[in-house]
């Protein structure tokens, strides 16, 4: 970080320069956030007011660039514009069909007033849930490139807040769980979003858009105790090489009064492009996979005896597939590249060339005949030079083969890109990520990540991202995943987009990997965690003969929304949310509880008028996280826009229910 205080010779330079002084305030649609815009003797900043109380201090705004002074410490305002915008737009899929897209815009000319006059242009958007500001670079007469050493973006929050934070730069990037501290109490870079609880009461979360070609912003505490923008450093230490003209992401600040209408902000979305060209062609889906046999040891990733992607287990997995009515398969562990350990072999894992026991062909057309999809497998390991010298001719040879969904992997704590161990947030990881999608875009294929770079929202522009994991899954049960853990995540992560949280665990006494939910729970994650690819992760008997009862709801639950409604939620203790189908007047309800059960009372008077049908999964009185997970009665009753419900959750425990019109 450079000095805040302005050097003696800085002084001397704005006493012969003085730089005009000037306040401007921004208003939200609705008047009740202001967003204030400071010039002070050529130093630029902000703050940010709801109902006229300070949420963010006045906090420094500026760049600083390698070998030249800082942007931001010597400005005169040149012009200003200033415009009002309101759009209803359609997603390809997603959680609604229609966004509502409004705000008021001020952009701010800036000008340096000494040394080489450089430009610089800060574009802010004020909506009635938050504020967007990120900073412009336009071409200048005496350079065309640089390298940004730090960005100076401060977010000067009240230090008695609580935030509920994940830490960055940490081996398994962002699959942690959540701690809640004070803002004063951080004392790491810590992932976005951050979800900030005011002491105002005002929930607040800060987070990133449009994040293209440029390091991650990680937030952190700086020599004066104030949050700033830590953006991820490239291995040589420069936190991104660019090209002008250049925007920053958007700098963002969802504000909500309560923590259950921070859920349905759209903010992230909405700073992003429409797409550029036509993605009619993707299609959200349900799919199963050759993948939990693993992790509970039933079969292994490398051939052998106990392989799992053969063909004979494709097909097998394919035909459960078809009577679920479910949409296709997941094959890991099917190319070359799993011998030995897996995880050493990321130089030279081959990213077209099947195992023997894998006829792709024979698979593919077992699938094409039977109306299914295949999801491929790629993981890289963070080897990107091996992975992107393949790239496109992977996902080619996929296209040819009918695969048209691919699940990437980028396990381990570093990439490996031009040689050099770099962060998977870097610069360089963002390029990476982005190459991927856009290359399968060309080949219509749709994407799965894990181990991703966080969302921010750039599935709006290329719909083919269905969904990236990026936070603690159930691949870490076993103990390891917390039970408030899914009722944070609402607040949290998921507003940053979807999630494939590998939903649908029913094999909870599993001895080898067990998982800690009850079994309402696992079917109420359906409705909870939205993902555009959401996977039935089990293993297809526990759905076909152990629980078809329980696979009824999975059956009918749709991964497509025409709207969603959040009803109740204290982050980390519970949250209940309802979706209605897209295209259908069905209503879906999914809630969860941390480690305390409890009765959770809500309506159904968002329900048209008219008789509907409720069928629910709900836990048994004795069920149990720990001691008694399958404990689950299945309920149906008549219910309308005037039923209130009062639903029993048991301890990590949860509930699903399917609300259809009576015939
Ligand atoms: C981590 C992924 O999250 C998981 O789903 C996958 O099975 C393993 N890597 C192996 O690639
Ligand atoms: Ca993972």
């Amino acid at each position: 970080m450079k000095q805040r205080k302005l050097s003696f010779w800085q002084r001397l330079s704005y006493f012969f320069h003085p730089a005009v002084n000037t306040e401007e305030v921004v208003f939200s649609p609705d008047r009740r956030i202001q967003f204030k815009f400071i010039l002070k003797q050529g130093h630029v900043s902000y703050s940010v007011l709801k109902d006229n109380k300070i949420l963010v201090k006045e906090s420094r705004l500026g760049i600083s660039i390698k070998n030249d002074v800082p942007f931001g410490e010597r400005l005169t305002l040149v012009r200003t514009r200033a415009r009002s915008f309101d759009e209803n737009w359609e997603t390809v899929w997603g959680e609604e069909r229609v966004i509502r897209n409004k705000y008021n815009e001020k952009i701010f000319y800036l000008e340096e007033n000494s040394g080489k006059k450089r430009l610089i242009t800060i574009k802010i958007r004020i909506f009635d849930d938050g504020v967007a500001f990120r900073y412009e670079i336009p071409p200048q007469p005496s350079f065309s490139r640089i390298v940004i050493d730090d960005e100076l973006t401060e977010f000067n929050l009240d230090h008695s807040g609580d935030v509920w934070e994940i830490p960055a730069y940490q081996p398994d990037r962002y699959e942690y769980n959540y701690e809640r501290r004070k803002v004063f109490e951080l004392e790491n870079s810590v992932h976005t979003p951050l979800t900030v609880h005011s002491p105002h009461g005002y929930y607040l979360s800060i987070h990133e858009a449009a994040l293209y070609d440029y390091g991650e912003m990680t937030l952190k505490l700086n020599e004066w105790k104030v949050l700033y923008s830590d953006i991820t450093p490239l291995s040589d230490g420069a936190k991104a090489y660019v090209e002008l003209p250049f925007s920053t992401p958007w700098r963002v600040i969802m504000i909500a009064d309560s923590a259950i209408s921070l859920v349905k902000n759209h903010m992230i979305l909405n700073l992003n492009d429409p797409p550029r060209s036509d993605f009619s062609w993707v299609k959200p889906m349900k799919f199963m996979g050759i993948w939990w046999a693993m992790y509970v040891g039933e079969w292994t990733w490398a051939p052998g005896e106990r392989h799992g992607a053969t063909t004979e287990h494709m097909i097998e997995y394919l035909k459960s597939c078809k009577s679920l009515g479910l949409d296709g398969v997941l094959a890991e562990g099917w190319n070359n590249g799993w011998e030995g350990d897996w995880l050493q072999n990321g130089a030279f894992t081959d990213f077209s060339t099947p195992t023997k026991d894998f006829d792709i062909k024979r698979i593919a057309n077992f699938a094409k005949v039977n109306g299914l999809d295949l999801v491929g497998h790629n993981e890289t390991v963070g080897f990107i030079d091996n992975y992107e010298n393949q790239l496109d001719e992977a996902y080619k040879f996929y296209s040819e083969n009918d695969v048209n969904y691919v699940k990437t992997g980028y396990a381990g704590s570093m990439m490996t890109i031009h040689g050099n161990r770099e962060w998977h947030h870097s610069q360089l990881g963002v390029r990476h990520y982005q190459k991927s999608v856009e290359i399968a875009a060309k080949y219509h294929i749709c994407i799965d990540m894990h181990e991703p770079i966080k969302g921010t929202g750039i599935e709006r522009t290329f719909p083919n991202l269905l969904t990236r994991e990026g936070a603690r899954g159930q691949e870490y049960e076993g103990g390891s995943l917390l039970p408030s853990h899914a009722t944070i995540l609402p607040f949290t992560r998921l507003l940053s987009g979807g999630m494939d949280y590998t939903s649908g665990i029913f094999d909870l006494t599993n001895s080898v990997k067990r998982v800690y939910t009850t079994l309402a729970r696992q079917l109420a994650y359906f409705v909870v965690i939205p993902s555009g690819m959401q996977m039935v992760a089990d293993r297809p008997r526990f759905y076909e003969i152990e629980k078809p009862d329980a696979y009824k709801f999975i059956r009918d639950v749709p991964v497509n929304w025409e709207t969603t409604l959040p009803i109740m939620g204290e982050i980390g203790e519970y949250y209940v949310v309802a979706r209605k189908g897209r295209g259908t007047e069905e209503w879906f309800i999914g809630g969860v509880t941390n480690e305390k059960e409890r009765k959770l009372k809500f309506s159904l008077s968002f329900l048209d008028d008219g008789d509907y049908i409720a069928e629910a999964y709900l836990d048994a009185e004795n069920a149990h996280y720990r001691d008694n997970p399958l404990a689950m009665q299945i309920k149906k009753w008549g219910v309308t826009r005037n039923t209130n419900l009062d639903i029993f959750v048991a301890e990590g425990g949860g509930f699903a229910i399917r609300i259809y019109k009576k015939a």
